[in-house]
Formats: structure tokens, sequence, C-alpha cells
């Protein structure tokens, strides 16, 4: 039986003063059995990190370097953001993808990263509103995941957490029918299920592109939906834990 992860992905939202404020009201809640994570801005991470110790709610970075160490100006290594604390990284957000070009390979990099450095990655995968109507989604997600698969293997697959974001969905609020999501979560739990059953059966896939209160309890309830990535609706604490109680 796989658990429920209910993940905040930030963005580049908020100041200090708006995170402390965030933080808090999260603590304060009640988040029912799932287990939650929060993904703040880089330069919040040590403060999001003190504030959560002994809470049991993981810290997680936005992004992280494909490489170790040295001369790559505004990055931030594995390193680095496990000693923040962090237990998760997200790699590939389709945000990084399509503002910030970055190539399957180099997403692939960043995942071997985090694992190398005891961080999970929450690989997030989807396709864009043109690649959907042109009916190529499961060919997006399988090139995608492939790359991953190339350089880390299942076995890197098995330490790691997957998002599908259809691109069209995020922050337009504009969601996927509970029935559209879990079909391209089916479609990625049987394409692991080839390379090893065993790591299909344990991966958590998350859902993310406009999940809120209100129809988080039905996407939630799909067999294959075991979380969600939540963007917009991570920012208000009552929301984040409504969300969260409905997994
Ligand atoms: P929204 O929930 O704002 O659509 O964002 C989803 C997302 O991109 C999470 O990574």
């Amino acid at each position: 039986m796989r658990s429920s992860l209910i993940a905040g992905n930030w963005k580049m939202n908020g100041s200090l003063q708006s995170v402390i404020d965030l933080v808090e009201g999260i603590k304060a809640g009640d988040p029912g059995n799932a287990e939650l994570a929060v993904c703040p801005p880089a330069v919040f991470l040590m403060k999001v990190g003190g504030m959560l110790a002994e809470t049991g709610i993981s810290l997680g970075a936005q992004n992280v370097c494909d490489r170790e160490a040295g001369a790559f100006t505004g990055e931030i290594s594995a390193a680095m953001l496990k000693e923040c604390g962090c237990s998760y990284a997200i790699v590939g957000h389709s945000e990084r993808r399509a503002l910030y070009l970055e190539s399957d390979q180099l997403v692939a990099a960043r995942f071997s990263m985090a694992l190398s450095a005891g961080i999970i990655p929450i690989l997030c995968v989807g396709e864009t509103l043109d690649e959907r109507e042109q009916g190529v989604t499961e060919t997006v997600v399988t090139r995608q995941i492939d790359a991953v698969l190339d350089l880390c293997g299942i076995e890197g697959i098995a330490r790691a957490v997957i998002a599908y974001e259809p691109v069209w969905a995020i922050g337009t609020g504009k969601v996927a029918t509970p029935g559209q999501a879990q079909a391209v979560h089916a479609f990625i739990r049987a394409k692991l299920e080839q390379l090893d059953s065993g790591v299909a059966q344990q991966v958590q896939i998350l859902y993310g592109g406009s999940m809120n209160p209100s129809n988080a309890a039905e996407l939630l309830s799909q067999p294959d939906i075991d979380g969600g990535l939540i963007g917009g609706a991570a920012l208000k604490a009552d929301d984040f834990l409504a969300i969260a109680q409905s997994a």
C-alpha cells in the first residue's frame, strides 16, 4: 500500500514574512494521514527547515544542480540542499523545461545528483496542450521517463517520486479530469511494471495541475494517484491542509 504525499511547490512566490506565516499556518493544522512536504524558494530553505524541525513535515527544493561543485554560477548543489535539510528536490518541472530550456538529459542529470546526495527527486513529467491534442501524451511522458531510466535505471526510479503535471493544467484553473489523470498515471505504472513490478507498485505518482480543495478528493481517490504536487493552492495553509485531508 502506497502512502500519500502532498507536496507544495511554492515557486517564486512570497517574502520572508509570508513564508514564515505560511509555515506557521501549516504547522498549526491537521494534515490527516498524508505525508506533507513543502518546497520554498531556495533562499528560504534554511529558515523553513529550521521551522519544520521535529514536525514530520519534509523540506524540498525546487531544483538541484546537475554537477557536484564548482564554477556553476547561480546553481545549488545537491550536497548544499542536503545541508539545508532537504529530503526532496523537484526536477524537470515544466516551467524549467519550457522557460529555461532544460532538456530531458539535463533533467536526468539533476535527478541523478539528487539521488547521489540521498535526496528523493520528484520527477515532473507531462504534455503540453498541443501535444495532448496531437495524441502524443504517452510518447512525451515515455521520452521524459526514459531519459532518467537511461541514466539511473529502474533502481533510480525506485528511490524517487514521479509527478504527472499536464502543462495545460498548471496555473490555469483547468484541471485534468480524474479519468484523464488516472489514465496517464496507470500508463506510467504499467511502463515501470515492464521493468520491475515491485518498483512499479511501490513508486508514488503524484498529480499536479490546478489541484485544490474542491477537486482533490476525487483526483486522490483514483487508484494510481498517490498524492499531489500543489502550486497555487499550497500558498494558503488552509487550502493545502484541506487537500492533505482529502488524501
Ligand atoms: P498549480 O497547482 O498552481 O496549477 O501548479 C501546479 C504545479 O506546477 C506544481 O508543481
